[in-house]
């Protein structure tokens, strides 16, 4: 029915005012009696062998709504009706921002894909703790980052306050350092400075009584040398994972004719290299940690290829654009088939 109906419809309009607009009418939809019952009956698929135990955590499903489509923490209880195993909110920065001017969001039809240059657009963390507060048992990541105005010496603290105030509320954490939109933020993912962060932001978590999950989510666009690197400082630092990948700065093979914007690519073009960085973590660290994959999702067969690659959970955005929530319920029945 979406991809009939809806998609056509939603994908006449700009796709920045589309996705504030389907927010709305989520929301709305939601609250009319019985249509949250609706949509979980609809998408939801619960069986005892789609749970997950990842990183101290359980999930009741594999497939999680990955970061930027509910920045703001607005709409996750809503979104979890779709059959989500999990939400990442985020990316959240200490002090709201605006992000980058618009036009910033581009639909390229032919690919299966998008461009993006958002910039970090958020209401900064404390608003969206305010919202966490009501939570009614989702599982939820909290991705952080940095502000645009905040130099990279002094983005470890905007990490921190970031990391403290959601401290509570969120079930694992992510640090962003792989947006391609805030400038010179990819360069915080060199050794160094990577290391730095990520030992303070565990400090931080091994002096509290009970440990959160951290994560740091990379770029598709790393060399493999650059992956061994990385692969070291989870060991030296002891963070519970990876999220593989972000948004790629890569343009090849592409049709449309907006495919020459500028921003991260993603969808069906980043779906390869997303697996192939999975793959190579997995390998060449031994699965010495568990990986979340996302990147190019638009098939239940995307989805256990990454799997089968060495992630223990899948995060869907652009293929949950394109194919709508049915998505989430192919991929759970094609893990129960397996
Ligand atoms: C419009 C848009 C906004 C995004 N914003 C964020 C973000 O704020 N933080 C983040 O870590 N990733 C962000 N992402 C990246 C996605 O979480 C995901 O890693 C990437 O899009 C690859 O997955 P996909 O091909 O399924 O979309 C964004 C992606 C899109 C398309």
């Amino acid at each position: 029915m979406y991809k009939i109906f809806i998609r056509p419809l939603l994908f006449c309009f700009d796709p920045e005012k589309v996705h504030y607009f389907t927010f709305s009418l989520i929301r709305f939809l939601n609250k009319i009696p019985g249509f949250s019952g609706l949509f979980q009956a609809l998408y939801e698929v619960k069986d005892a062998r789609l749970e997950r135990e990842v990183f101290g955590i359980k999930f009741k499903n594999p497939v999680g709504l990955a970061a930027g489509f509910d920045k703001d923490a607005k709409l996750y209880q809503e979104l979890s009706n779709f059959g989500f195993g999990f939400i990442e909110i985020g990316t959240l920065t200490p002090v709201g921002q605006e992000g980058n001017p618009k036009k910033r969001l581009f639909r390229l039809k032919e690919d299966n894909a998008i461009i993006n240059r958002m910039g970090f657009n958020n209401g900064g963390v404390k608003e969206a703790v305010e919202r966490l507060k009501k939570n009614k048992g989702v599982l939820i990541g909290g991705n952080i980052g940095k502000n645009k105005v905040t130099p990279n010496e002094e983005a470890v603290q905007d990490y921190e306050i970031c990391f403290e105030a959601l401290f509570p509320y969120v079930d694992y954490f992510v640090v962003n350092v792989s947006s391609p939109n805030t400038p010179n933020l990819r360069e915080l993912q060199d050794k160094k400075p990577l290391t730095e962060l990520l030992q303070t932001l565990q400090d931080k978590n091994n002096s509290k009584p009970n440990q959160k999950p951290i994560l740091l989510k990379i770029a598709p666009d790393l060399t493999d040398e650059q992956l061994l690197d990385i692969i070291d400082i989870v060991n030296e630092t002891k963070i519970a994972g990876v999220i593989a990948t972000n948004t790629t700065i890569y343009r090849e093979g592409l049709q449309s004719e907006n495919k020459s914007e500028m921003g991260g690519l993603s969808g069906k073009p980043l779906t390869k290299r997303s697996t192939e960085v999975i793959r190579f973590l997995s390998e060449k660290s031994n699965k010495s940690f568990p990986i979340i994959g996302v990147g190019g999702i638009h098939t239940a067969e995307d989805a256990l290829e990454k799997l089968e690659a060495g992630a223990s959970l899948v995060q869907l955005y652009t293929g949950f654009i394109y194919e709508g929530p049915q998505l989430i319920k192919d991929i759970n029945k094609a893990l129960l088939k397996k």
